[in-house]
């Protein structure tokens, strides 16, 4: 699969007839919604789990030195805390850009508590796409983000706002948690040098 899902996501026409669709971010749409939306809630998706197996060369990273992002994987039993935001259809063009690399939308059951929940939409990077990274220790992947930088940014940053928005929703990731960890480590070792 081409990594420039621009023009696949904008074939994509589930909920096109509605006035408004509900959005699941788990990456950077938790601390970064930089689109208009209706509504915002903490919610939860079952059965994927978050990762930092998608590479970045266009955000977070360059070709040269890619920074590693996260994407969703299924597991069962899995439970992946985010955040949801109703958007009107008109905002996934904006969305489709910010996310080319790789992410297409997919339609998934959004949770709001054990009693509430809705269908919306949420983009995953698959393993078929051109800039998948896939798994690594989380050691590694640390060390990877802690040299990567972008456009929008070091990808420490993004690891760092990605791991206190999650502590803010009360969700214990233990990925993201331990790669965070390894990440302070390094910057501490490398400022004691
Ligand atoms: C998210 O926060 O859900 C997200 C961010 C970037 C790419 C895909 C998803």
């Amino acid at each position: 699969m081409s990594a420039d899902t621009i023009s696949i996501n904008s074939q994509m026409n589930h909920f096109d007839s509605h006035d408004s669709v509900w959005l699941f971010g788990y990456g950077s749409i938790i601390f970064k919604a930089d689109f208009p939306f209706l509504q915002r809630r903490p919610a939860h998706i079952a059965g994927w789990a978050r990762r930092f197996w998608q590479g970045s060369h266009d955000h977070r990273g360059t070709a040269e030195a890619p920074g590693r992002v996260v994407t969703l994987v299924p597991q069962e039993g899995a439970i992946c805390a985010g955040m949801a935001y109703l958007i009107t259809p008109e905002v996934f063009a904006h969305l489709d850009h910010r996310e080319k690399n790789g992410y297409l939308r997919v339609v998934a059951e959004i949770h709001f508590s054990e009693e509430e929940k809705t269908d919306g939409l949420l983009y995953i990077a698959s393993e078929e796409n051109a800039a998948f990274a896939g798994p690594a220790d989380e050691e590694e992947i640390a060390w990877q983000i802690a040299r990567a930088a972008g456009p929008s940014g070091r990808n420490s940053e993004y690891l760092l706002l990605l791991a206190q928005a999650l502590r803010e929703l009360g969700s214990d990731d233990a990925h993201v948690f331990a790669i965070e960890r390894h990440l302070l480590r390094l910057e501490r070792e490398t400022a004691g040098r």
